[in-house]
């Protein structure tokens, strides 16, 4: 006989939450936070919302009108979204995008903890001290801007930003070196002469990602053996360049902790219990195999 674990769950104290991205249908955020809900012992329930650009307002104050507690943002909403809360987190403010609504008695406050769930699960799962360290970031998009901002914070000597588009690495270097840090853009025909001096490298773009997943966002031979490699790609969960970077002999970190992470911080904002992350990497790997 089938068991219906969650669904029996639900009553008239459930607690609602929820996911709102475009597309949404692969999200794994619905299974990761209602087994986190459930191992927690929180009356609560999340689902995944498909919000197209044009519904986000209303979206939002469907928030307020049903009165749920908490709401994930994802692609394409997180810069949109901003003006339709009430109050900002200054990081976030910093970062320019948010991924997190919490819902204070009816007080939308938004927060980013993309950048901080990379870095809480870059420290956890590799042991990396960060202060005086080397860093170099490949990419300067939105999810570049999150994990420099969390990076920068953790007092690296230097951190040097490689894009494609040279001028957006400058921008952003610029931007995030008036928080006192050494920061500096460049452009991937500088990688070479650079690489060999950096204690971490992290990709930041989606060069990787499945159906993609033969790409390579920067040539692996380059790395040294005392490197640690970091991916955000989790889809496929060890990339092709973390395989390759692996090969000659480096520490790799998969992008799987950041997702996992930024969950966390999320389920902690909202319920202000200390998330169960054991059981939300578990069942989301459980769902990379089902
Ligand atoms: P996200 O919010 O996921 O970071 P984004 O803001 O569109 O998405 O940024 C994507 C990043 O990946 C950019 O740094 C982009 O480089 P450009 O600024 O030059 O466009 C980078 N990127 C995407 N595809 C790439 C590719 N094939 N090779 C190198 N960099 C790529």
């Amino acid at each position: 006989m089938a068991q219906y674990p969650l669904q029996a769950s639900i009553n008239s104290g459930t607690v609602m939450y929820g996911v709102f991205g475009d597309p949404v249908k692969h999200s794994k955020s619905p299974v990761m936070l209602n087994r986190a809900f459930q191992e927690a012992g929180v009356n609560a329930a999340y689902a995944a919302f498909h919000v197209a650009p044009g519904q986000l307002k209303a979206a939002i104050e469907g928030v307020r009108a049903l009165n749920f507690r908490g709401i994930n943002v994802t692609l394409p909403h997180k810069v949109e979204v901003m003006k339709h809360l009430d109050e900002i987190d200054p990081s976030a403010r910093h970062v320019g995008a948010v991924n997190t609504i919490v819902n204070e008695n009816g007080r939308l406050i938004g927060y980013n903890t993309d950048g901080l769930g990379y870095v809480r699960s870059l420290k956890e799962e590799t042991g990396i001290a960060l202060e005086g360290k080397k860093v170099l970031v490949l990419g300067a998009g939105g999810a570049a801007r999150g994990i420099t901002y969390a990076l920068a914070r953790e007092k690296p000597s230097v951190i040097w930003i490689a894009n494609r588009t040279a001028g957006k690495a400058h921008d952003l270097a610029h931007s995030v070196s008036r928080d006192n840090n050494n920061c500096i853009g460049i452009g991937l025909e500088e990688i070479p002469g650079i690489v060999g001096q950096a204690d971490l490298v992290v990709n930041t773009t989606l060069v990787g990602m499945f159906p993609n997943a033969d790409e390579l966002p920067m040539d692996p031979s380059l790395f040294h053996s005392g490197i640690l490699v970091s991916d955000i790609v989790y889809n496929p969960l060890k990339t092709k360049w973390l395989i390759l970077a692996e090969g000659r002999g480096s520490n790799i970190h998969s992008g799987l902790g950041m997702f996992i992470y930024q969950g966390a911080y999320a389920f902690e904002y909202w319920t202000g219990l200390r998330a169960p992350t054991a059981a939300m990497r578990d069942v989301v790997e459980q769902s990379f195999k089902g």
